[in-house]
């Protein structure tokens, strides 16, 4: 029996993990985000409703369960009590099973400021962030100059360090950036009111979570972005501020790496980028617009179009390597349906030789040609199917041959974007 697995993204984000997060959540008693921040968008379709998730990890659609928001998550409080009280509005109450980690650090509105200014500045070299502040927060945690959420607690203490950090962006904005500089008194005044809201709900996290496991408790890790966005080892610098990776969910929540006993990486059963950075299966043709449209590929973050491509091994297995992948979900496999063809990239050709392993340098990646493998694609409709059995036998082949590539078990297969449309191999809590 399983009692904590982590579910990640493998590619470059956008796989379907809050689906499989909010599906999973039915066997789990707690829910922990331990990295990113509200640059994420987890789509949780149940019935009719769709949820879009930011900040609150994806298991809150089910009452009984605990949701944490740890250490290792960047907080934008605004965002947070927006999301609170939508969640409210229809029907969905956070309180008493929303707990939030009081060191995580804040985003300020000079992050948001700066991250904003900069992606300006940078013109065509633009990474093409969410503008939400990420990486100048995750700058500043790593500088020893983060506001964290315990620090509201001493105002008048929490007021003198944010003069002093404020002083510091404020001439960066003004003399780098020719930006007016953010008011004291009005960053004042936001700090107050998430204060207020957000006080109630905040504690050492990491004990929550140490009770949890003691006790015997189901905990499931909601990873955000993907394993090439991550810091270290995504395609820098193209690539979010942490690391998205299964060891973040240690550090991110403050438990040891022996508390996971599953890592289930969630990879589409092709692939999308959304922002700037290398690509190499990336489809400029009808098939890259037929997987758009099908896949309803908009980010659900900042509703950009998703760049689309075929499925890369090649970069796969770089992700199975990262993650100790015990598992895999694959997502989409519906928007595949019609194809008459489907190529699968099994290694590049970079500057004539033929290589199989992802170049570090995103420049290197960038030169990098897909060499790819055909299968033929299937007519019949994948949509909503719930036994492998019932998969037509192009898509099976198509699966097996995935599994046989990258030497993980393909233990889920979503068929759809509602909660229930998922062929189960294996469930990970087995
Ligand atoms: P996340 O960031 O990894 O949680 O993924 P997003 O929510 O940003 O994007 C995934 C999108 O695909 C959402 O609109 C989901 O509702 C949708 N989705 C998830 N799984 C499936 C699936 O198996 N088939 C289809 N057609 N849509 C899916
Ligand atoms: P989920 O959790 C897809 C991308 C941005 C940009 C880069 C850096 O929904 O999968 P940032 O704002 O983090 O500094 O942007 O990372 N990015 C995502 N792409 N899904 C996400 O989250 C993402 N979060 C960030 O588009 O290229
Ligand atoms: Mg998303």
């Amino acid at each position: 029996m399983t009692g904590s697995i982590v579910v990640l993204g493998t590619q470059w984000g956008d796989e379907g993990k809050g689906k499989i997060v909010d599906f999973l959540t039915e066997r789990a008693d707690m829910v922990v985000r331990f990295q990113g921040g509200h640059n994420a968008g987890h789509t949780l379709v149940t019935g009719d409703t769709t949820t879009v998730l930011h900040l609150v990890p994806s298991g809150i659609l089910h009452e009984s369960v605990q949701c944490v928001i740890g250490n290792g998550v960047v907080l934008s409080g605004e965002a947070l009590i927006g999301e609170i009280d939508t969640l409210a509005k229809n029907g969905v109450d956070t309180t008493g099973r929303l707990h939030i980690s009081e060191s995580c650090p804040l985003i300020m509105p000079y992050h948001v400021a700066l991250d904003q200014a900069r992606e300006k500045a940078a013109g065509k070299a633009a990474i093409g962030t969410t503008g939400r502040g990420i990486g100048p927060a995750y700058e500043d945690k790593a500088a020893r100059r983060s506001i964290r959420l315990h620090d509201l607690r001493d105002m008048p203490k929490c007021i003198e360090k944010l003069n002093a950090v404020l002083d510091f962006h404020n001439f960066v904005l003004q003399n780098y950036f020719d930006q007016k500089p953010l008011q004291p008194a009005a960053v004042a005044e936001d700090l107050h009111r998430w204060s207020e809201r957000l006080l109630p709900m905040s504690s050492d996290a990491s004990l929550l979570l140490h009770d949890a496991l003691n006790s015997g408790k189901k905990v499931l890790f909601e990873g955000a972005q993907g394993a090439l966005l991550d810091v270290d080892h995504g395609t820098y610098p193209f690539v979010t501020s942490s690391n998205t990776l299964a060891g973040a969910a240690a550090t991110g929540s403050g438990c040891g790496p022996a508390a996971i006993d599953y890592v289930l990486g969630i990879s589409k059963a092709y692939t999308t980028r959304v922002g700037a950075g290398p690509f190499p299966t990336e489809l400029f043709d009808e098939t890259g617009e037929f997987l758009g449209k099908r896949g309803n590929e908009f980010g659900a973050t900042t509703g950009r179009k998703r760049r689309c491509g075929w499925f890369d091994v090649v970069a796969m297995k770089k992700a199975t390597q990262l993650n100790s992948l015990t598992g895999m979900c694959l997502t989409k496999l519906d928007v595949m349906d019609g194809l008459d063809t489907i190529a699968i990239c099994t290694a590049y050709e970079l500057d004539g030789q033929k290589i199989t392993t992802l170049p570090v340098s995103a420049e290197a990646l960038d030169r990098c040609k897909p060499v790819y493998e055909e299968m033929p694609g299937w007519q019949e409709s994948t949509a909503g199917l719930t036994r492998f059995s019932d998969l037509p036998a192009a898509a099976v082949s198509y699966i097996e041959r995935l599994e046989k590539l990258l030497d993980v078990p393909i233990d889920m297969i979503s068929t759809g974007p509602e909660r229930s449309q998922n062929i189960v191999r294996k469930n990970p809590f087995d």
